[in-house]
């Protein structure tokens, strides 16, 4: 017995002394790839070869940009090759080899070959730096990841209200004060009406990015094969400009004081002039050819009463708000073609009609995307529900704030950016997108940013057909986000993920179970889950309000129950769900009648909510009451607290035992 256990650990020392590392680790994972007899050393030298006669014949039915980053990695004996067709081809092969002898930690290869290129061109991450600010360093720091995962944009939503991150060297303002800001967090900022402070100030948090902190980025990143888009917000998403330069804000209906919402006053000759200079100066530190306009949410309310806003759209003919906006991104749609570039923007720049020549990336959901393409325009896709990574990952309870739903990693990795694309010509590819309203520091950046990407990476490089099986990915990805915890980065902890609300896993048993519910207050159409039966199917909600199981209520809730036939009941309660950012509240209190006849109702008990609901990101309490009552009739009432933010009620069922 003894010699038998000796020999099992001797053989799984062995095996797992010459473990062989090879191409089954990569993410992403790689198109094709062989696996050949023997074992290679991670450190012979390495062979480029261009132009080579195999690699030109593999890639001849590849789409120009896939040929461009295609390679062939042959790691075999004392040899080591990469052939590709150009440098960036023989990069990402490098990337590769790369990849496998990090995680193999000095240990062998496997001799293999590995033949692989994009999906698609375009895979991005865009960082929000200006609701909280990350330095040059911080940003170099994840080029390198993005580079190790084939990821080949970044894209800096260098400026919004909450902040200025650029050096212009014309319009000093905007980092001597639209980038500094006395709250240190941004959900302070916020609530304390954004305010902002001067460089140098006692209170004066933010910064931002001196050009050669940018030279050195761009630099950094073509190093990489990484392309950096820079994007300066026009015309909403721009207070902080109009607080620095109130002159290119909206004047009231009288014509004589700036009006300050977000939006830039698109009647001022001065914002396109003051615009068009910064972006002479943007252009001349950034190379790549898209250059992001923002374009989304503004507000246009200011529009319609500003005498500026209102010549223009006369002199233009323009018939309504969406067209003198559609007619201000237009300005700049020209003004970058006549340098050379074009222009992206965020898909509210299809409002009032697209400029000609813009690129569109489509965030509130697909169809935006989906047309603009079938309108002959280039498109980005980044739809929240699948690339917001700045949504909750896991329990919200454990995880903190966060704005959006729930979108944990096996979500990310079912996108398929070309679903409902009937011609994929001009769908360039996917982004992921980290908004830092509650990202406040450099670890919570990344923890939010990994291993999600991971999972972008791999729907942006790899074939569809070789990213079938989750559990696999999921693997890989356990075992890159450990290894690069090891190596200074804060990814989030597969190993502790609890995956969604437990009780969404588990049909709840009770005696109200398939009993009718008679609505005295409707539920809304668009939350209506399933729809009359909701409350009493068993089945419960989620982490997020939108999941098809929660039932929202734009009102008070009043319901009642029939239980069929009177009951013993001895409990009556509800779980709630909150979030401030969607407006929807936890209710003041729940009041609970019962009835023999559903006419005659006595008073049974009133309970008051004491959880706080102010949090930003979902928050769950069961609302309930311990009764001993005999009754066929149960009438539930929530009813909402008097304050703003608490439009709405959600609750997933109604729990009766
Ligand atoms: C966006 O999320 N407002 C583009
Ligand atoms: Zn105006």
């Amino acid at each position: 017995m003894k010699k038998t256990i000796l020999t099992f650990m001797a053989a799984a020392l062995c095996l797992t002394a010459f473990a062989q590392t090879g191409p089954d680790v990569l993410i992403p994972k790689p198109a094709s790839y062989t696996i050949l007899p023997g074992e290679a050393k991670a450190d012979v030298p390495v062979k480029i070869s261009y132009g080579s006669r195999k690699i030109k014949a593999m890639v001849k039915d590849l789409p120009d940009y896939a040929r461009k980053e295609a390679y062939l990695l042959t790691i075999k004996g004392k040899a080591t090759v990469i052939e590709a067709l150009t440098e960036e081809g023989a990069f990402r092969g490098k990337k590769t080899l790369d990849y496998m002898k990090e995680m193999a930690g000095g240990g062998p290869l496997k001799a293999c070959e590995v033949f692989d290129y994009p999906r698609f061109r375009y895979r991005g991450l865009m960082f929000d730096i200006s609701r909280h600010f990350r330095s040059k360093e911080f940003i170099l720091k994840q080029l390198d990841l993005m580079a190790s995962i084939k990821m080949n944009v970044l894209h800096i939503h260098l400026t919004d209200d909450a902040g200025w991150r650029i050096q212009i060297d014309k319009y000093p303002l905007l980092t001597g004060q639209a980038a500094w800001r006395p709250e240190k967090l941004w959900k302070d900022w916020d609530v304390n009406g954004h305010n902002y402070s001067r460089e140098g100030a006692d209170r004066a948090f933010g910064g931002y990015l001196t050009k050669d902190d940018v030279k050195e980025i761009v630099r950094y990143a073509a190093e990489r094969h990484i392309t950096v888009i820079p994007e300066i917000e026009l015309p909403g998403h721009s207070l902080e400009v109009l607080k620095a330069y109130p002159t290119i804000a909206c004047l009231d209906s009288t014509g004589t004081h700036p009006v300050f919402t977000s939006d830039l006053c698109p009647g001022s000759d001065e914002a396109l002039r003051m615009y068009k200079d910064i972006l002479d100066e943007v252009l001349e530190l950034f190379p790549s050819q898209f250059i992001h306009i923002g374009g989304d949410e503004a507000g246009k309310a200011s529009w319609a009463h500003c005498p500026r806003c209102q010549a223009r759209m006369k002199e233009h003919a323009l018939k309504d708000v969406d067209e003198l906006q559609s007619w201000f991104v237009r300005q700049f749609d020209s003004y970058l073609a006549s340098k050379g570039r074009r222009l992206l923007g965020w898909d509210e720049i299809m409002q009032g009609g697209l400029a000609p020549g813009a690129t569109v990336m489509s965030w509130r959901g697909t169809s935006h995307g989906i047309n603009a393409a079938a309108e002959g325009h280039d498109v980005v896709m980044s739809p929240g529900d699948w690339c917001y990574i700045n949504h909750n990952q896991d329990n919200p309870l454990a995880l903190g704030e966060y704005v959006g739903g729930y979108l944990p990693l096996s979500r990310v990795y079912e996108y398929d950016p070309a679903d409902g694309f009937k011609d994929t010509a001009h769908l360039l590819g996917l982004q992921g997108n980290l908004w830092t309203e509650h990202v406040p520091t450099d670890e919570n950046f990344e923890f939010k940013l990994y291993p999600r990407s991971f999972a972008l990476a791999e729907v942006g490089w790899s074939p569809q057909e070789v990213r079938n099986d989750f559990q696999e990915f999921r693997a890989r990805a356990v075992a890159l986000a450990d290894h690069i915890r090891g190596i200074g980065y804060h990814p989030f902890d597969l190993h502790t993920e609890w995956g969604d609300r437990p009780e969404r896993n588990k049909e709840v048993k009770h005696l109200a179970r398939g009993c009718k519910v008679i609505f005295n207050t409707p539920y809304a159409n668009q939350y209506k889950a399933a729809g009359d039966a909701t409350l009493t199917d068993g089945l419960q909600g989620g982490w997020t309000y939108s999941d098809g199981r929660w039932q929202g209520f734009e009102s008070d809730i009043d319901i009642i129950v029939d239980l069929g036939k009177t009951r013993q009941v001895n409990f009556v309660g509800a779980h709630f769900l909150a979030n401030i950012g969607a407006w929807i509240g936890f209710p003041e209190k729940i009041q609970i009648q019962t009835s023999p006849d559903g006419v005659n109702f006595a008073d049974c008990t009133e309970v008051l909510c004491q959880v706080k609901d102010t949090d930003d990101g979902s928050l769950f309490v069961l609302l309930g009451d311990f009764i001993d009552v005999q009754t066929r009739y149960i009438r539930f009432k929530a009813l909402r607290k008097n304050l703003q933010y608490h439009d709405w009620l959600f609750i997933d069922e109604l729990i009766i035992n």
